[in-house]
């Protein structure tokens, strides 16, 4: 929360939920990331929060971008990029639109399998590709599963074949899990990464690059350690792995990016109870799980909420969304601490919402409109 923040929702009073983003944070984040790894290029994940006003900022602060779709590359380059700074780092692509990627200029495309690199070999040739590994997220609030990425033994016959095809085996990409708590997270995945690096060097196939993913996290109720601690440790890693033949590396983070950088302000639209002696009240606010706070999905990522009457007593509370879908309910099983005061039309205040929450809100599920945001 800033006093920027505060200070313009004092200014401009609202009925509906809206998020307000601060920039001068986005602009600290990224300079904590560049100045943490000095030699690594930023790629700022497009999809944690794709505002024109942070992408250009970003764009003038000389941020690359890491984007999942042609959208979101239109809206990189809108924003100043140029394509040499834009990765196409989707693993699942229809080929035309990796063809119209190419079209706008990008050359620097993910790949997890053979068969899209033979999509990317006949819509963008001669373009560089990284194979993504599996990882398997211990340590992270949002873990991304195995989705994405293939194992290592994979991963050095689907560069082969990118350069048996002409496309550039450019190098190796992993993500620890998004909001990773534990800074050792990415040194398994290096280890492997050198190991591909020479066993593909023994074939001739000079990899380049490491793309070291997101997963750096956001504050949310749980203290996380701070970037510096991230990059000493990462850095390590890479000079125990890679020894003096340091790879080109990037990283790709999103909600380390903008996620402290927004706060929702929302209402509480009910509190009541299930019976007389229910010791649990349900607090409704104007936001749920449709509209912006998707990533409460099995109370993964705990917001921290504050409230005018901080300070005063609290209970223990259930805190639900106020659409009509039995799902709209944010924080049940672990029950959220709020004061026992908190009254209906009274507002809260959500912290650290800059990072998927503006996207994820539906378009108008029961009528309500999606989640309103301000970049100031
Ligand atoms: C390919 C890729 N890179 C980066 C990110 C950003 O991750 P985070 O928000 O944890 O920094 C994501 C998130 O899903 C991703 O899929």
């Amino acid at each position: 929360m800033t006093d920027r923040i505060l200070d313009y929702l004092r200014r401009n009073p609202s009925d509906a939920p809206r998020l307000v983003v601060d920039l001068d944070v986005v602009e600290r984040n990224y300079h904590a990331f560049a100045h943490a790894l000095p030699d690594t290029r930023v790629f700022y994940a497009v999809k944690a929060n794709p505002a024109p006003e942070i992408l250009g900022l970003l764009a003038r602060l000389g941020s690359n971008f890491d984007c999942a779709s042609v959208v979101e590359i239109e809206q990189a380059l809108a924003a100043g990029a140029t394509a040499d700074r834009i990765s196409f780092g989707n693993t699942i692509k229809k080929e035309r639109d990796i063809a119209r990627a190419y079209e706008l200029g990008v050359r620097l495309f993910a790949v997890d399998c053979e068969a899209e690199v033979e999509k990317v070999a006949r819509a963008a040739p001669g373009s560089r590709v990284f194979c993504r590994i599996l990882c398997d997220g211990a340590g992270a609030e949002w873990p991304l599963s195995k989705k994405f990425g293939c194992v290592p033994a994979m991963a050095s016959i689907v560069l082969e074949h990118a350069h048996d095809l002409g496309l550039v085996a450019y190098g190796i990409s992993f993500h620890v899990g998004s909001q990773q708590g534990n800074v050792e997270a990415w040194d398994n995945a290096l280890a492997t990464a050198a190991g591909l690096f020479r066993e593909l060097a023994e074939r001739g196939i000079n990899l380049a690059m490491v793309n070291m993913g997101g997963g750096f996290p956001a504050k949310y109720l749980r203290a996380m350690p701070g970037v510096p601690a991230y990059g000493e440790a990462i850095f390590r890693s890479l000079s125990r792995h890679f020894g003096n033949r340091m790879p080109e590396t990037i990283i790709e983070p999103g909600r380390g990016m903008v996620g402290e950088a927004g706060m929702i302000e929302a209402e509480v639209v009910l509190v009541s109870k299930k019976s007389a002696d229910d010791e649990v009240r349900w607090v409704y606010l104007d936001i749920g799980k449709f509209h912006g706070l998707a990533e409460t999905m099995d109370e993964a990522i705990r917001y921290p909420i504050r409230t005018l009457r901080d300070g005063e007593a609290t209970a223990p509370c259930v805190i639900a969304g106020p659409t009509c879908d039995s799902v709209d309910v944010l924080y049940e099983k672990t029950p959220y601490e709020l004061p026992v005061s908190l009254a209906i039309g009274d507002k809260v205040l959500i912290e650290a919402c800059g990072a998927y929450t503006t996207t994820y809100s539906s378009v108008g599920f029961n009528g309500f409109p999606p989640l309103a945001s301000v970049v100031i």
